[in-house]
């Protein structure tokens, strides 16, 4: 349960590896957060990411979870809820960018990122939602992205992936008002992480602790969306706005 001043005491993420949930969880590390249970692919991984929470106090679980192997979230979530839980945050961190052009030669490859994005998210993010509602409080934080917000012609596979966990999420949250449980969706930019290593960072570009901070204010205001940095929301307002021919050549 959140404490007196509604700080987040445990949380559980989803794609425990992520740099972006991580650096969230060693910002709530220094205000209350005590218990965190880490699902992802790769244990060792996981484990030496929250070297930092351990080492300031946060009891650090890690399990596994894959995005892609659908039929097994909503047991696996459930019986998560059922031995470490409640949780006052869960985070659905887990995403695969991907290469446009590998994508293109390799539509298999593509179709699994499209599981573990969209499909993944969905069988995941409802297994926790349940359970949110059966603990009658708690935030599911959805890591959405701009790129989901109009399709560009060099991530157009990711971005689909994205405007659909975005529909998704936005409506879990319509799905779960007057619960007591609730849905944030956050809608990072270009974001300097392992996702995003080697590649030319875009305009507004930010590391995973900015976008952690944006995250944790967010938490904190009650926010059901969250742009990281915020300026982005008005320069999509804009760019959703632009006739296809002018948006191709800003390659924004
Ligand atoms: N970085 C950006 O520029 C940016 C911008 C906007 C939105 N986002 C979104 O923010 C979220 C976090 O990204 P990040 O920047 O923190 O990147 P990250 O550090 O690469 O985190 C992504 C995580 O997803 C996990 N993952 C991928 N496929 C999985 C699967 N099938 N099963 C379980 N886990 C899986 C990865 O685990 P493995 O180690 O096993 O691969 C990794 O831990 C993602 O949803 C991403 O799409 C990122």
């Amino acid at each position: 349960m959140t404490d007196a001043l509604g700080r987040v005491r445990s949380a559980l993420v989803l794609g425990g590896g992520s740099e972006i949930a991580l650096a969230t969880l060693d910002r709530l590390a220094t205000r209350g957060l005590r218990r965190a249970v880490l699902l992802g692919r790769r244990p060792e991984v996981m484990r030496e990411g929250a070297r930092g929470l351990a080492a300031k106090g946060v009891e650090v679980i890690v399990l596994p979870f894959d995005a892609e192997a659908i039929d097994t979230h909503a047991p696996d979530i459930a019986h998560t809820f059922a031995t470490h839980g409640d949780f006052d945050l869960v985070i659905l961190a887990f995403g695969v960018l991907g290469d446009q052009e590998t994508f293109e030669a390799d539509p298999t490859a593509a179709g699994h990122a499209a599981i573990a994005n969209y499909a993944g998210a969905v069988s995941s993010g409802l297994a926790a939602a349940a359970a949110l509602r059966a603990q009658g409080q708690g935030t599911l934080v959805v890591m959405s992205s701009v790129a989901g917000q109009r399709p560009r012609r060099d991530n157009y596979v990711y971005g689909s992936t994205k405007a659909g966990l975005d529909a998704f999420a936005r409506g879990l949250g319509e799905a779960l008002r007057g619960s007591g449980a609730r849905v944030m969706v956050v809608r990072p930019g270009f974001v300097r992480t392992q996702m995003t290593a080697g590649m030319k960072p875009r305009m507004l570009a930010q590391s995973a602790d900015q976008v952690a901070a944006s995250i944790v204010a967010g938490l904190d205001g009650g926010a059901s969306v969250v742009w990281a940095p915020s300026p982005l929301r008005w320069m999509f307002l804009v760019l959703n706005a632009l006739p296809q021919a002018i948006f191709r050549k800003l390659k924004a």
